[in-house]
């Protein structure tokens, strides 16, 4: 059982993904948590919606649930430091991480983090528990797009850019 447990991170360390930061604002308080798990689920329902996958002991994720209301922010290329602060990477009080970092609140009130490549504010569609993880979906509501479209990815336990690759053969 370890065993898959040791090649299954090993074989998804070898996914590069991409890097958000998952913020929410509320009754609950104002929580981030950075993310990976990130994923498009559908542009063509009645609004587009996403989905993340954020640990049950994860304060952000218990805030979201309470809050109904979150922002997934693709971070961009120039952005470690903002995934490290909020991975909780240097320590320091969770409530904090907003005072490190460039942020203003989108039109639903949730936490936009300045120079993310995109950000997207979602209303809580639904949720489900699936053993450590809540599977959080959103609809998107509102969108902000930066002029630099270069997403920081994390691939292989470090950062990572992606790079255009020449055709073969
Ligand atoms: C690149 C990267 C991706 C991560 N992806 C996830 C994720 O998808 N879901 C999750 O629950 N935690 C993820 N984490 C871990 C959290 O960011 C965080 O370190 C941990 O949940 C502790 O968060 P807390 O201090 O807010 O409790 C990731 C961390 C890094 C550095």
């Amino acid at each position: 059982m370890s065993d898959l447990r040791a090649l299954f991170l090993e074989g998804m360390s070898r996914a590069a993904t991409f890097v958000a930061v998952a913020t929410t604002d509320g009754e609950a308080g104002r929580f981030g948590v950075t993310i990976s798990s990130l994923t498009s689920v559908s542009a063509d329902g009645e609004q587009p919606s996403l989905l993340a996958c954020i640990h049950h002991q994860s304060p952000a994720a218990a805030a979201i649930l309470k809050n109904r209301m979150f922002c997934a922010n693709l971070l961009a290329e120039s952005q470690q430091a903002v995934s490290d602060l909020f991975a909780g990477r240097g320590g320091g009080e969770a409530a904090a991480r907003f005072d490190k970092a460039a942020w203003s609140a989108g039109a639903g009130g949730q936490p936009m983090i300045e120079g993310a490549t995109a950000a997207f504010e979602c209303r809580l569609a639904t949720a489900l528990l699936w053993e450590t993880h809540h599977i959080l979906i959103g609809r998107v509501t509102s969108i902000r797009l930066s002029e630099s479209p270069a997403a920081l990815l994390y691939g292989q336990r470090a950062y990572r850019r992606a790079v255009h690759l020449p055709e073969e053969g």
